[in-house]
């Protein structure tokens, strides 16, 4: 009897953190979908105008090609802040300060970030 008693004890908080894990992986596969979307999409984002990314047709080169960003971005505050104002690491920047002109929204830009993380 005590015996069970420990192992459901013991078991519970582990099905509980399975479940956790579970919804947050759904929600990041959500956010990485959003992301591509709103990435290529030519009256959002429009990165692929100056950017290869991914299987992304017809890119620009004005800007560097998208790849291994999570090698050369450990800090994903410090993607995040390219994107919402380039402007603030490269004050002649040609790149669109998606956040700070409200071109895109924080969600959007959050959901970009997942998205270039997986590449
Ligand atoms: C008008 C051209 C242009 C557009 C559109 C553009 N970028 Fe850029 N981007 C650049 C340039 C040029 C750089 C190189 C750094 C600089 O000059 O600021 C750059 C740099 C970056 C970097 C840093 C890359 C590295 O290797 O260091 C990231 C990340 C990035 N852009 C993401 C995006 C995302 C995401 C979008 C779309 C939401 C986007 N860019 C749209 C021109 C652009």
């Amino acid at each position: 009897m005590l015996r069970k008693t420990a192992v459901i004890a013991f078991l519970t908080p582990l099905l509980l953190l399975g479940s956790v894990s579970g919804s947050l992986a759904i929600a990041d596969e959500a956010a990485i979908t959003k992301g591509k979307k709103v990435a290529f999409d030519r009256k959002k984002g429009n990165c692929l105008a100056c950017h290869m990314i991914d299987d992304g047709t017809l890119p620009g080169n004005q800007g560097p090609p998208l790849v291994a960003m999570k090698a050369r971005f450990p800090d994903k505050e410090v993607l995040k802040a390219q994107i919402y104002n380039p402007l603030e690491k490269n004050p002649n920047s040609i790149m669109p300060p998606f956040g700070l002109h409200n071109i895109l929204s924080d969600g959007e830009i959050d959901a970009i970030t997942e998205y270039l993380l997986t590449l």
